[in-house]
């Protein structure tokens, strides 16, 4: 590993878990294994280290959040329905200096109501949604071009 590897840690929230065997036809077929494995790949080739914490539990998430500092340096973040409602984890990205992306695999635009409002957002650099699992790769190749290390 190099020495100034560079690190991103994606979080997935609740329910999360289950990609793959929920909602298949709003979420996709692959479990997040599938899609992390390809993921690692990508990274690694730009010379990114890659790492994954999913938690179905707020305040497991918020701990992580936290002491991530010093380690990690990007977030990529699927707050799963944490997005809508956690203020406690739009506070923790903010506690901390790491940058974030959050994604979402759906398009939380064209569903229900309830769904198109993020507390999330305020908090992070920017969002990608509507991509199905390729919204985690988009999130890498952004970090990437800003780090300069892109292989493309
Ligand atoms: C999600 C969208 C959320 O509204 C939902 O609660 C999820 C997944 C997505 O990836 O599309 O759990 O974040």
């Amino acid at each position: 590993m190099k020495k100034d590897l560079k690190k991103v840690l994606i979080i997935n929230g609740p329910n999360l878990n289950l990609l793959g065997k929920r909602e298949e036809d709003v979420y996709g077929k692959n479990s997040f294994d599938d899609i992390y494995s390809g993921l690692c790949d990508f990274a690694g080739k730009m010379g990114i280290g890659l790492s994954y914490f999913q938690s179905n539990t707020e305040g497991e998430i918020i701990d992580k959040i936290h002491e991530s500092e010093g380690n990690i340096n990007f977030f990529i973040i699927n707050p799963g329905a944490l997005t809508h409602y956690s203020y406690s984890l739009h506070d923790a990205i903010k506690s901390v200096k790491i940058p974030a992306i959050e994604v979402h695999l759906s398009n939380i635009y064209a569903r229900e109501e309830w769904r198109s409002k993020s507390v999330i957002s305020p908090a992070v650099t920017g969002v990608i949604s509507g991509f199905g699992e390729k919204v985690y790769k988009l999130a890498i190749f952004y970090i990437a071009d800003i780090w300069n290390v892109s292989g493309a």
